[in-house]
């Protein structure tokens, strides 16, 4: 039956999710999206058949696969990368730490990005201090860190823009200089490199996201990256509702330990159950087993999502160049290869038309684009009341709110999309000059 069953749904597929032919001006050319075949729907029914719903084996495989593929000796699934980052942080202030962050300890992290990367820093009251981004490269100023230092500094955060990596070399010279913990928000960079070695490797933690746009997908979903096995266990715990036990879906019923009804409460003499022995406070932000088994079809994909994410950056990096003087395009690190996540466009001041002009052009023509996710989070109304520090004016932050907006390059694009966008763009400054 299962077999039948499986049949269908690759028929299914091939009728209901065939893909349409492509009338430019007319089908949407959307920025990012789920790529998926037969293998995902099937891969998530089998999962449904089996109704082990909450994490299983195909987590377990998946968090295997996920951290041989990144380099690090764990990946914790979660129901998103915002998840991953609140972990990331919250495992750090832990007590059982030997030196945990502290409320109104201070983590250095860019002001340009997305808000929860700073949202977990607020949440655990710690206090950002605001560093402005390169433009270009979109990513914190390394020269701003030394400025950014206090007697109260003890972390970065920061992600790697649109998956184009950090100057590493500088900012983890930087951080063991200063003793800093590091957080990697690689949620918009799976598969980019920094010499040679995969971004989410470098930190303490990395947080990666699955949602749609991203380089893999499972729908809601994400990931906490660490090397180093005390923070992968904090990391578990305040996943897992701040539980001890990591028991998982394969363990004995007197658990992994082999001792579970012997655990001791201080105080208490009876022994406990290790299942509810709660050592930190917690979330449930579990990731399930039939979106797991998505994200391990994914994962087969991932070389050749990346190869496609670099050709089409290429493509549009080729085909702008004519526009330079009125466009800044994207800049990376020579030491980088990033799996970019978008393609980022700054219109220059004195370019003789302005964001709302392109990119209100380019959505009319049925091209996707996108703001900087929150420009200069300073001005965003949810985080306008929060303690902070900031370093210097912002001044590049502030331009990216005002005149930054991206492009897709996902797999979906394909050579017809990518050159449907250039003519749109050739169309455009025709009409300007
Ligand atoms: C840099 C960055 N961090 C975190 C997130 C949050 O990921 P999620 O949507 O899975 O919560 C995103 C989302 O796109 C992101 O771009």
């Amino acid at each position: 039956m299962r077999r039948q069953i499986m049949d269908l749904v690759s028929d299914y597929y091939r009728q209901a999710h065939a893909a349409q032919p492509f009338i430019p001006g007319q089908t949407r050319v959307q920025y990012g999206g789920r790529i998926y075949d037969q293998r995902e729907l099937m891969a998530a029914v089998d999962a449904c058949l089996d109704f082990w719903l909450t994490a299983g084996p195909r987590a377990a495989a998946f968090e295997e696969q996920l951290a041989e593929y990144i380099g690090v000796h764990h990946a914790l699934l979660v129901n998103s990368g915002s998840s991953a980052n609140l972990i990331a942080v919250t495992a750090l202030c832990s007590r059982r730490l030997e030196h945990p962050l502290a409320p109104g300890d201070e983590v250095i992290t860019p002001a340009m990005g997305f808000p929860t990367t700073v949202a977990p820093i607020v949440q655990n009251g710690l206090v950002p201090v605001f560093v402005d981004c390169q433009l270009g490269t979109y990513n914190l100023d390394p020269g701003q860190l030394e400025p950014a230092l206090s007697d109260r500094t003890r972390a970065m955060f920061f992600a790697h823009t649109l998956g184009n990596p950090v100057e590493m070399e500088q900012v983890m010279k930087f951080a063991q200089a200063h003793n800093l913990y590091v957080i990697e928000d690689a949620c918009d960079a799976l598969g980019s490199t920094y010499d040679g070695q995969m971004v989410g490797s470098f930190g303490h933690f990395a947080g990666l996201s699955f949602y749609p746009a991203h380089h893999i997908t499972t729908g809601e979903g994400g990931a906490v990256l660490t090397d180093k096995p005390e923070l992968a266990r904090i990391a578990q715990n305040v996943r897992d509702w701040g539980r001890d036990c990591r028991c998982s879906y394969d363990s004995p019923p007197t658990g992994a330990c082999g001792r579970r009804f012997e655990w001791k409460i201080p105080g208490i003499e009876e022994p406990y159950d290790h299942r509810y022995l709660f050592v930190e406070i917690g979330y449930n932000l579990k990731m399930t087993d039939v979106q797991a088994a998505i994200g391990l079809a994914q994962l087969e994909k991932l070389p050749d999502f990346v190869a496609a994410r670099k050709r089409n950056f290429a493509r549009l990096y080729e085909g702008l160049k004519p526009y330079e003087e009125s466009l800044i395009l994207p800049a990376w690190s020579k030491r980088a290869d990033p799996s970019w996540f978008a393609f980022p466009i700054t219109v220059r001041p004195d370019a003789p038309f302005s964001r709302r002009e392109i990119t209100g052009f380019l959505e009319d023509r049925n091209i996707e684009t996108r703001f900087l996710f929150a420009g200069n989070i300073v001005r965003q109304p949810g985080y306008r009341h929060i303690k902070h520090r900031v370093v210097g004016n912002l001044l590049n932050s502030e331009r990216v709110l005002r005149s930054t907006f991206f492009l897709g390059v996902y797999p979906g694009l394909d050579r017809t999309r990518i050159d449907y966008i250039l003519e749109t763009f050739a169309d455009f400054f025709a009409n300007i000059e």
